[in-house]
């Protein structure tokens, strides 16, 4: 066989399995930078936040307009530092006035209000997520999660309590009302993003290695 032949051959076969693989953390990166269509990979690394190829989704998940990315930055190894939060514009989406935030203690130390009804009521830092990769499985099961490790270890139902959480409309955080609850599908991708390299390899630990 000609070898052009043979790479056509190969393409044809190869391609369909690893795009397969790619897709599914591509499309978890899009939800969770709330881009309409593809992150801007090259813009996004220059500039450290999320960049969208296109338009920005104004209310990721039906929510507040915060996206998982407005917290969970790249530049800051997806947590979000206190340097960055005072670069932010005014009507920054995460500076969004319609919960329950303390708008001081978000300006000034990052320290967002975390809630989880019945259990938890305290205002807690945004943690990285490089880690991820090693400390959950790729179906999303983790050690543990939050940053006493008090949260579900389920990365999928932590996902949903994080729109919940901060990304609704009104404090009274209805489902279906204040903000849309991910499909199984939107789920899994999300999971697939955060445990993948394109997270992982944020780490500036690894930056250095290069
Ligand atoms: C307003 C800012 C904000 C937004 C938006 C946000 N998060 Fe977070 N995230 C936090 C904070 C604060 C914590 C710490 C929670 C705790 O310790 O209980 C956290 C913790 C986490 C953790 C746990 C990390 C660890 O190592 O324990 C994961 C995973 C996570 N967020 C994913 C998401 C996803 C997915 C979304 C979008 C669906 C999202 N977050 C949206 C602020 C945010």
């Amino acid at each position: 066989m000609k070898r052009w032949n043979l790479a056509v051959c190969l393409l044809i076969f190869i391609a369909p399995v690893v795009g397969f693989a790619e897709s599914q953390e591509r499309k978890g990166q899009r939800l969770f930078a709330g881009c309409l269509k593809k992150v801007d990979d090259k813009a996004t690394l220059k500039a450290g936040v999320f960049i969208c190829k296109g338009d920005r989704d104004p209310e990721p998940f039906g929510g507040n307009g915060r996206a998982c990315g407005d917290c969970h930055v790249p530049g800051d190894n997806f947590g979000l530092s206190a340097e960055r939060i005072a670069t932010l514009p005014r009507d920054h989406p995460f500076f969004f006035r319609g919960l329950d935030e303390d708008q001081n203690l978000l300006r000034a130390h990052g320290l967002v209000h975390v809630t989880v009804p019945g259990r938890i009521d305290e205002f807690r830092q945004t943690p990285k997520l490089v880690h991820l990769q090693s400390t959950c499985d790729k179906k999303g099961r983790c050690d543990s999660l939050g940053l006493n490790g008090d949260r579900v270890t389920n990365l999928c139902v932590f996902t949903f309590e994080a729109i919940r959480n901060h990304m609704a409309k009104s404090v009274n955080r209805v489902a279906g009302q204040d903000f849309r609850v991910p499909t199984k599908k939107e789920c899994k991708w999300l999971v697939a993003y955060m445990v993948s390299d394109l997270v992982a390899d944020q780490d500036e630990r690894n930056e250095k290695n290069r």
